[in-house]
């Protein structure tokens, strides 16, 4: 039997490349179009050392819509798309908003407008955590009210939801599932893929690891008077390759017509929320090695605390985030090494 076709958008990305080799290990076909801003071709190398298949692969842009007719011309059949390409730096969405909203809201549309007439039965859509805001109470689950957002970057993924929603129920023929995922971290546990972000990073642990190394002298916890039991922000830190494996249930959902509404929303997170210091904590105790560290002010725009109540993707996808957090720092620090010697970092 031929293998189910599955488009990744944003495939050599950091999600993306553990999604496509999940994908790929469960016996799927992997189409991957992306257009290497934030990745590299080297990445494709890592998937197939890992699973001994290389998928296919379009060097493209998803905003222009002539590029995605032709990759749906040229790879027939594909059944289900996972949307991994957007921008995702908060910091710089504020600078520089058209660019998020043109990458963002234009991928997503073109995509939209090309599944009807292709046949792809529904979209997996990459949603965050940041739709929630600083939530009233946590842990939050999908009924918590979102709030307004506090970036470009948010408001793309509110917007996108939204956009989502209105063209399924215009009768689109196909079905969406969305993701909102709190902290991805973490790296393949093979070190042959994993986080790489360009310039300094502005995310936690490519920093702490970075640090770690000595790349960078020193890590700024930025806060330490938040109302948290030890002062620091509180976030739910979830395993990439347990987040990767929830895209696979949620593909098949899709392409096996399981879904029960036709928009369905799925929090990925472990539930459990863990400060900035216990995450710094975890980390040199799994690996021996200290991150020299030291408090900085409070960084513009962040939320206090946010972790998700992931019940309901524990019930319907029968998913759950298990692996722990020594073994997810662990992984992250072998990535780490792993670029050192390749000379990358
Ligand atoms: C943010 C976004 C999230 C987005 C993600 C990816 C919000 C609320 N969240 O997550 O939607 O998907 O970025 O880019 O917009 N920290 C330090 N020192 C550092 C870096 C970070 O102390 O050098 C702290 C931050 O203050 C924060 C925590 O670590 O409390 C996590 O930060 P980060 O990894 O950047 O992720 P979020 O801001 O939670």
């Amino acid at each position: 039997m031929d293998k189910t076709r599955i488009l990744v958008t944003g495939g050599t990305g950091y999600i993306g490349s553990h999604t496509a080799v999940e994908l790929i290990n469960a016996g799927y076909s992997v189409v991957i179009i992306d257009n290497l801003s934030n990745s590299n071709r080297e990445v494709l190398d890592g998937i197939e050392a890992i699973t001994g298949t290389r998928p296919d692969f379009v060097e493209g842009d998803c905003t222009d819509f002539d590029t995605l007719k032709k990759l749906f011309a040229d790879y027939p059949g594909i059944k289900g798309i996972i949307n991994f390409a957007a921008s995702k730096a908060v910091g710089e969405s504020v600078q520089k908003p058209l660019l998020y909203y043109r990458n963002n809201l234009t991928t997503l549309i073109n995509l939209l407008d090309l599944m009807g007439p292709n046949g792809v039965r529904g979209i997996v859509f990459s949603s965050s955590c940041t739709v929630y805001g600083e939530p009233d109470q946590n842990p939050v689950t999908e009924d918590t009210p979102t709030k307004k957002a506090t970036s470009p970057y948010g408001n793309t993924k509110q917007i996108s939801e939204d956009i989502i929603r209105d063209t399924v129920a215009s009768g689109a023929p196909f079905s969406a599932i969305l993701l909102r995922y709190f902290n991805p971290v973490g790296a393949h546990p093979s070190a042959l893929i994993g986080e790489l972000p360009n310039g300094v990073p502005q995310n936690l642990i490519p920093y702490l690891t970075q640090t770690a190394i000595g790349v960078r002298p020193m890590l700024s916890v930025f806060g330490n008077d938040y109302p948290t039991p030890d002062g620091t922000c509180i976030r739910d830190f979830i395993n990439v390759v347990d987040l990767a494996k929830a895209h696979v249930t949620a593909v098949e959902r899709i392409v096996e017509d399981k879904c029960d509404e036709p928009v369905e929303v799925f929090n990925l997170g472990t539930g459990n929320g863990v400060s900035v210091l216990e995450l710094i904590n975890t980390f040199e105790e799994a690996t021996g090695v200290p991150v020299p560290h030291k408090f900085a002010p409070r960084r513009e725009g962040d939320i206090t605390q946010v972790w998700a109540d992931p019940t309901r993707a524990n019930k319907v996808l029968g998913w759950k985030a298990d692996t722990p957090l020594a073994e997810t720092m662990l992984s992250a620090w072998r990535w780490q090494q792993r670029l050192r010697e390749r000379g990358i970092m």
